[in-house]
């Protein structure tokens, strides 16, 4: 993503939780970096997340203060979608709600280049539907990262049927760019990574339900026992118990198989909002 051996700028769409990870690899990586939200107060919201970040860093000893200066000279925010002109790409990150996608998409296209790629950072929507949902369906692809955005090095790029080689390339060499690991996925419902995680999270559910023993047996037994970084019910708190549940629907939509049939003690959590981490209380207690 270089023009002219000047680093290109890059767009971001959302400064939520992903939003203001991917705008914090992108402006530490070297690229003038914009990013748009709704309202200023959800701008300045997502911009001190990032600053913050930064800040724990450098009093940690993990990120220098001049890498800190860099970033944030790097980054700049919005709320007007017209700042987005001169961008090379736009990684869009807002709420996952297919509508809202659209519209967004809509309002982006007449302000930038004919020659500007889109990517979206979802997690569970069509890709191929996305892209056919605008002007530009082969410079279009899903360029999915993970939480935290800083932390995690593996990113996700996902081709729509519609994503020429050129657009993948290029979305491909951006994200190496970052810093990251990228691998190519299937335009399929949870690309690598979750087709292969959520059946195994809704499987430890339904094990749990069927008394295979206790919370923190089974989180102990996938532990320690195959290396695991966490246990499936730890796991699924810092996921959030709605995104899980969400994501199991989609994939059982698509797929009508039953190991990503969300499990009914899942649906009961998460209408008694005991979604995780975030709320206090998901399978664990948080104080
Ligand atoms: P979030 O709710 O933290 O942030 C979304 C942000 O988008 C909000 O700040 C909202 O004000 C903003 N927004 C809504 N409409 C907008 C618009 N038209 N223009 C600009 N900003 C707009 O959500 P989060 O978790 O950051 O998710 C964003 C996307 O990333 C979703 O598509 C999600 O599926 C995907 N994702 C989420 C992951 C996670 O662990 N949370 C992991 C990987 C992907």
């Amino acid at each position: 993503m270089t023009n002219n051996q000047r680093p290109a700028t890059i767009g971001i769409l959302g400064c939520g939780l992903m939003g203001a990870g991917i705008a914090q690899v992108s402006a530490a990586a070297g690229y003038k970096t914009i990013v748009r939200e709704v309202d200023q107060g959800f701008l300045e919201k997502g911009l001190g997340r990032i600053r913050k970040f930064l800040d724990d860093g450098v009093a940690k000893g993990k990120v220098t203060s001049e890498a800190r200066e860099t970033t944030l000279g790097n980054l700049s925010g919005t709320t007007d979608v017209a700042a987005m002109k001169e961008c090379a790409l736009i990684v869009e990150a807002i709420i996952e709600n297919v509508d809202e996608k659209r519209r967004t998409y809509a309002a982006l296209e007449p302000v930038i280049s004919e020659r500007t790629i889109i990517v979206s950072n979802t997690s569970s929507l069509c890709i191929t539907e996305l892209a056919a949902s605008t002007k530009r369906p082969d410079r279009f692809a899903g360029l999915h990262f993970f939480n935290p955005v800083p932390l995690m090095k593996l990113v996700e790029v996902i081709r729509a049927l519609t994503t020429t080689d050129d657009t993948y390339q290029r979305v491909f060499a951006f994200a190496s760019s970052l810093g990251k690991e990228p691998i190519t996925a299937p335009d399929r419902p949870g690309f690598i990574v979750n087709r292969l995680l959520v059946p195994y999270l809704l499987d430890a559910i339904r094990a749990y339900e069927n008394g295979l023993g206790t919370l923190e047996d089974i989180d102990k037994g996938m532990k320690l026992g195959c290396g695991y970084p966490m246990g499936p019910f730890t796991l699924l708190d810092f996921v959030g118990l709605d995104t899980t549940y969400f994501i199991a629907n989609i994939m059982f939509d698509e797929f009508r198989e039953p190991a990503y049939a969300p499990p009914p003690l899942l649906k009961r959590m998460v209408l008694a909002g005991r979604l995780g981490r975030k709320s206090g209380q998901g399978f664990y207690k948080y104080a």
